[in-house]
């Protein structure tokens, strides 16, 4: 977003209740998420403390920080997933990948979250990729689901 794009944005929602916000929503549709730079630069512009804009976008869980992956893996953590070990598949998936919740990998391939339920507790514990369901999933079966996904895509890269 160029410096005149983001004038122009400010000033279509200058005076008007709930501005921040959508402001926000215009750079989220534009990025995909809200980058430290766009933030850095509105909080300039605006003469609002950087903190203030973050506590903002942190209060919403909608707004998204990082920039997405290619693909999204979502742990359910909601009360029959966690009851069944969805902590320990939490772990496994960031230990795999090497990032933290809500990150995305260093390649940009995969971005991982959580999720309080998915609507099928029966399957629990359950993990979603690019909303996939993977069900009743195991520590032990993160990898594969990982690298049968990365298999699907260069079969898929191959035949294009
Ligand atoms: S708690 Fe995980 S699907 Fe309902």
């Amino acid at each position: 977003m160029t410096e005149q794009k983001l004038k122009e944005l400010l000033a279509k929602w200058e005076g008007r209740r709930g501005n921040l916000i959508m402001i926000f929503h215009e750079i989220q549709n534009t990025y995909g998420y809200v980058p430290r730079r766009i933030s850095l630069r509105l909080s300039e512009m605006l003469d609002v403390p950087l903190a203030q804009i973050y506590e903002v976008l942190t209060f919403y869980h909608y707004f998204k920080l990082e920039k997405p992956g290619k693909h999204t893996i979502a742990i359910c953590m909601g009360t029959a997933c966690y009851l069944k070990g969805a902590a320990v598949v939490l772990k496994e998936f960031k230990d795999i990948l090497r990032i933290d919740e809500d990150k995305t990998t260093e390649d940009g391939k995969f971005y991982l979250t959580t999720v309080r339920c998915v609507g099928c507790c029966g399957l629990a514990p359950v993990v979603t990729v690019d909303g996939k369901v993977y069900s009743k999933v195991e520590r032990t079966q993160v990898a594969g689901i990982l690298s049968d996904f990365l298999a699907k895509e260069e079969e898929k890269e191959t035949n294009e």
